[in-house]
């Protein structure tokens, strides 16, 4: 595919190399997908021309890079599993701890900035690990279901929420509250930018926290822009009259 200016930047996330060139220039590729590079760039003041173009040169260095959109739906879920879940399943109770001393040992200096990050931490991390568990035993069993279906040129099972559509609205609603908790937390942070009291544990919090908002980023739109409106696909191409 040729992109240009006017790709929205869901097509452009789909290589990796070009995601984390938008995620540098702060472009909403995940939640925001849509809208094309052209409209986001000019609104935070960059050149679009000049952001795709950094695209290209990213994408070509690394061209080994796998592209979800033509892959099975089993092997994106695995690796959504693996990579995405696994890190947040390892790295939220230690970023909790980190957040906490930090805020026991720093309290006085901003007492505000601190607990605030604490708070928004503390609902970022209960709303994603209800959502994975969403997410893994509910609504990846199902798109494996409905691939395997289709693979066997078999009508997609019935389920019991009636369509797809409906848990994956839920999903796509509880992204766009945890991108606003990274928000959020970054604000908190002053754009991740070590405060003067850092020591090193701060300096690691700040680091692990940027790393959770870009791994999150990611992870939110493999889900959105490609896992979920391929599924919501395979579910009007299969079913029609097959379904009763
Ligand atoms: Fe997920
Ligand atoms: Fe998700």
């Amino acid at each position: 595919m040729t992109s240009g200016v006017r790709t929205s930047l869901a097509e452009l996330a789909a290589a990796s190399a070009a995601a984390r060139v938008l995620e540098q220039h702060g472009l909403d590729y995940w939640c925001q997908g849509g809208r094309p590079l052209e409209e986001a760039a000019r609104e935070k003041g960059l050149d679009p021309g000049a952001v795709l173009q950094e695209i290209s040169e990213a994408q070509a260095a690394s061209a080994d890079e796998r592209d979800w959109r033509e892959a099975p739906l089993s092997q994106l879920i695995e690796h959504i599993r693996k990579t995405h879940h696994e890190y947040l399943k390892r790295n939220l109770p230690a970023l909790s701890q980190r957040l906490a001393e930090v805020v026991e040992v720093h309290r006085a200096r901003d007492a505000a900035r601190l607990e605030g990050m604490s708070e928004v931490f503390a609902g970022l991390r209960a709303e994603l690990e209800g959502h994975m568990q969403k997410e893994e035993v509910i609504l990846f069993p199902v798109i494996a279901r409905y691939e395997q279906a289709a693979s066997q040129g078999l009508p997609v099972p019935p389920v019991a929420f009636g369509t797809i559509a409906n848990p994956i609205r839920v999903m796509e609603r509880e992204h766009s509250s945890a991108a606003e908790a990274l928000k959020r937390l970054r604000e908190l942070a002053g754009g991740y930018c070590l405060p003067d009291w850092a020591c090193e544990t701060t300096q690691a919090l700040w680091r692990s926290l940027e790393e959770l908002e870009r791994d999150l980023h990611l992870h939110i739109h493999l889900e959105n822009n490609i896992l979920f409106p391929r599924a919501t696909d395979l579910e009007g191409r299969t079913c029609g009259p097959f379904r009763g």
